[in-house]
């Protein structure tokens, strides 16, 4: 009866380890790729290590269309800003990409919350062990 009790109890505390764990990465299930743009983050890591983009934030709860970014702003696809000598912050304050939005009206501005973008070395390597250890796990 005992060991019956134990093995509920390690049973509801592994399920709620994964239920906190798919709520940390606060992607739903049934998040469409079509309607809202890529799940997994851009990352790049040039001229600096390392800015995020998360299509969801903008797209699913900010409720952009993907036309307010693509193609004028930035291309579809990952990693392709960061090859031009111009994806800088002096750009960014000029209007150009990410400011063309993150201005102080649109959306907060680009020379405040630097850690909201910038997610530094630790954060980069965070994100792609997580992608490794998803990719595992499937
Ligand atoms: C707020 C801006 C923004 C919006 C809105 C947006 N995107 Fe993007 N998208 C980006 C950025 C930034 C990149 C990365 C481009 C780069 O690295 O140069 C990107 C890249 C992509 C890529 C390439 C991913 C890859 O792995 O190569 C696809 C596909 C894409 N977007 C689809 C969409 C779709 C579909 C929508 C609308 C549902 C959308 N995007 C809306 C900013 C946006
Ligand atoms: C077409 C407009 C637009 C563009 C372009 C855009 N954003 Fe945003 N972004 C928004 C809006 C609107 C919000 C939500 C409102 C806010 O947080 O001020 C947002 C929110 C964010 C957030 C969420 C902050 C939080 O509260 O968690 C981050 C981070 C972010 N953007 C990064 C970027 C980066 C990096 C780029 C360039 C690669 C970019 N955005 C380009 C409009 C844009
Ligand atoms: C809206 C998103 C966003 C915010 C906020 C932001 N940055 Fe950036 N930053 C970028 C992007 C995009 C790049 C280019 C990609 C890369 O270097 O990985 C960049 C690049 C840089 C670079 C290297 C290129 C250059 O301009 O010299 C520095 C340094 C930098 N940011 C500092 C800062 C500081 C300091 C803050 C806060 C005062 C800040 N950033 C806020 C998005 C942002």
């Amino acid at each position: 009866m005992k060991k019956v009790f134990v093995f509920v109890v390690v049973g509801v505390v592994l399920f709620s380890g994964a239920l906190l764990f798919a709520a940390d990465k606060a992607v739903p299930e049934d998040y469409d790729e079509d309607t809202y743009g890529p799940k997994d983050p851009i990352v790049w890591e040039k001229p600096v290590k390392a800015v995020v983009f998360d299509h969801k934030v903008h797209t699913m709860e900010g409720g952009l269309e993907c036309d307010s970014c693509h193609d004028e702003l930035f291309q579809m696809e990952a990693g392709a800003a960061q090859e031009n000598d111009d994806f800088t912050m002096a750009t960014l304050y000029d209007g150009g990409y990410c400011g063309a939005c993150h201005d102080g009206s649109t959306a907060f501005a680009s020379n405040t919350r630097c850690t909201a973008c910038h997610i530094g070395v630790r954060g980069s390597d965070r994100l792609q062990g997580d992608a490794a250890a998803g990719k595992k796990a499937h």
